[in-house]
């Protein structure tokens, strides 16, 4: 098995300005910025995700589905996590729960130093629009707002007033600056996604959830996009947990969990394409 780096190591965005750093000051907890890059999880130890005995059934009796069987994980703040595995394995479960997008059947979840499964639905919701932001395969823009619009959409939700200049930056660094003004359907799949990444960014968030990010995007604009994820980890200390069917794309992650049937099954560190592959084809035997 090759110990190469990880094509995050070596490559440059092929289209992306680099993560601003120079913005406001990031917020309680973030971890690394301007001038530290390469400065990552090893230096901003602790914890920002946690799942404990995990358990999510869906359905009653005879439907029921055991999506997250006892599962038990934790996420350094400050890191890059792929999240893979089989269809139906339990990913987008484990990334929903962990959200506090769904509620859990039992066992605990932790985000950002709160218990999510103690919440009431009011203050789960603050915590997703403040603490966390979402990046999905179908991008999941606002139809009839403009792409400014949707980027401060979780700003404008919380009644908070933008911070123009890490906006412009965000802009800026995503290539959207002469874009702001258009609405979703007048952009391309990849600037939609770069508007759903500075939607996400634009609370500097504790957690950036992302499923299947790149999963709609042709192979040049996922890469520019994962080297992007990449550096604001890199860069910003920001916390990314990713799931993905892709080994290219999950080597840009610093681990690779993989699930089957509920289970965590494979914790990999730094692991490049070839070991994600490896770990995947394991499981078919
Ligand atoms: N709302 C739901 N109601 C009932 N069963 C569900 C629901 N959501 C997911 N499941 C079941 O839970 C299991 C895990 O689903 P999940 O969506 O987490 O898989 P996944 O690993 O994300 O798969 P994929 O790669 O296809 O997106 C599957 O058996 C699925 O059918
Ligand atoms: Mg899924």
């Amino acid at each position: 098995m090759t110990q190469e780096q990880s094509p995050a190591r070596r490559a440059m965005s092929p289209t992306l300005s680099p993560v601003p750093t120079t913005g406001p000051s990031p917020a309680p907890g973030l971890g690394p910025v301007a001038g530290q890059q390469g400065a990552r999880s090893s230096l901003t130890p602790s914890v920002v995700a946690e799942a404990r005995d995990l358990v999510k059934v869906y359905g009653t009796d005879k439907t029921q589905v055991v999506a997250l069987d006892r599962v038990s994980v934790s996420f350094q703040r400050g890191s890059f996590t792929a999240i893979m595995g089989p269809s139906g394995s339990g990913k987008s479960t484990l990334m929903h729960c962990l959200a506090g997008l769904d509620r859990i059947t039992a066992g605990q979840v932790f985000l950002a130093g709160e218990e999510l499964n103690r919440l009431p639905d009011s203050k789960l919701t603050n915590v997703r629009r403040d603490r966390l932001g979402f990046v999905f395969q179908s991008f999941n823009l606002l139809p009839t707002l403009t792409a400014r619009q949707n980027i401060v959409l979780p700003l404008d939700l919380a009644g908070r007033k933008p911070d123009e200049a890490w906006v412009t930056q965000l802009a800026e660094s995503l290539g959207l600056t002469d874009r702001l003004t258009h609405r979703p359907s007048e952009l391309s799949g990849g600037q939609q996604q770069r508007v759903a990444i500075a939607r996400a960014m634009v609370t500097r968030p504790d957690v950036i959830f992302a499923d299947e990010p790149t999963g709609a995007l042709d192979s040049k604009t996922g890469t520019a996009l994962l080297n992007y994820l990449r550096r604001s980890v890199d860069d910003l200390g920001q916390s990314i947990i990713m799931v993905t069917h892709d080994p290219k794309a999950a080597a840009y992650a610093d681990r690779v969990l993989v699930l089957l049937d509920g289970h965590i099954v494979d914790d990999l560190t730094d692991p490049d394409v070839d070991q994600v592959t490896h770990a995947l084809a394991t499981l078919e035997r």
